[in-house]
């Protein structure tokens, strides 16, 4: 059976944990030699392009990058139509997409496996690398409060799955109208072990945490909002002040782009407690893990 990977929930709690080994796991074998892996993308990237690319490669394989509007999904032929004959060119396909549907629609009809490299919906492979560098600097998550500041966003939700996942609870401070709604909320309490509760209050979603994430209050399609949103998510900043009240030693994460002044203070983005640049790096180790797997590595 062809394996996707859309989302973190595409995942039983032994799978998320065999990605995190094979992410960390030296010498992998090459079993993307002699293919190729469509990269697609809709939006711009700095991380997500360049260690899809080095992870392909690292495996054997060959990443052929490709704009959205080149390809031209539903404009100048249909989803269904690209994916049909790039899976005859490819061993895999990846995408990076405005709307999900589009990843589902390319997963219900490719022969190849498909990868979500960031969609309106989710970003799981930014989830693979968040858990793994969370578990490299404080050990298993499992018990701990991670903490997530901010929208609740595509970002926010694949953290989040992976999390319950993994056993942690999570403490998420969003703004009304920009939180998860009561079935999400349900829905993440029954992924797993591990909890979710959320607060409006930012402050308070930190008490006690181990890890405090936040991501853009302005995401990539968003941008006629951000005047708006930068009144909402005002209190949303993460700063020293925050940062004092999570536990002693808690880390900061980001999964960049960061804007600082805005969901962070130039200070924690910086400063000592900030884990953002090895979470970056991690991005090409999950990101291996997670192609090794889908080809059927374990
Ligand atoms: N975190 C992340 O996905 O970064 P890029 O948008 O640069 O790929
Ligand atoms: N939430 C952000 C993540 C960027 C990596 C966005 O979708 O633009």
């Amino acid at each position: 059976m062809t394996r996707h990977f859309l989302d973190i929930t595409d995942l039983t709690v032994d799978e998320l944990g065999t990605i995190l080994d094979l992410a960390q796991r030296p010498n992998l074998a090459r079993s993307l030699a002699g293919l190729g892996v469509a990269l697609i993308f809709e939006k711009p990237s700095n991380r997500t392009r360049h260690s899809m690319e080095m992870a392909v490669v690292q495996l054997g394989g060959h990443p052929v990058y490709t704009r959205g509007e080149e390809v031209g999904l539903d404009v100048r032929e249909t989803v269904e139509d690209v994916t049909n004959v790039m899976a005859g060119y490819h061993g895999m396909l990846a995408a990076r997409v405005f709307r999900h549907d589009t990843v589902a629609r390319m997963a219900a009809v490719s022969a190849v496996p498909v990868v979500n490299m960031l969609s309106d919906w989710s970003h799981p492979l930014q989830a693979l690398a968040d858990v793994l560098t969370m578990q490299q600097v404080h050990g298993p998550i499992a018990g701990s409060t991670v903490a997530y500041v901010g929208d609740y966003n595509n970002v926010a939700r694949s953290l989040a799955e992976a999390c319950v996942l993994l056993g942690a609870e999570v403490s998420l401070g969003c703004p009304v109208g920009y939180c998860a709604d009561d079935a999400e909320l349900d829905r993440l309490n029954g992924l797993g072990v591990g909890r979710v509760r959320q607060v409006h209050r930012a402050i308070e979603a930190v008490q006690g945490a181990t890890a405090v994430h936040t991501d853009t209050w302005t995401s990539m399609g968003q941008e006629a909002e951000k005047a708006e949103r930068v009144k909402v998510f005002e209190g949303y900043t993460v700063d020293e002040a925050m940062m004092a009240a999570a536990a002693p030693g808690a880390g900061f994460y980001h999964c960049m782009p960061a804007y600082r002044g805005y969901e962070v203070a130039a200070e924690v983005m910086d400063g000592p407690q900030s884990h953002c640049i090895r979470q970056a790096h991690n991005r090409l180790h999950a990101a291996r893990g997670a192609l090794a797997f889908v080809m059927g590595e374990r």
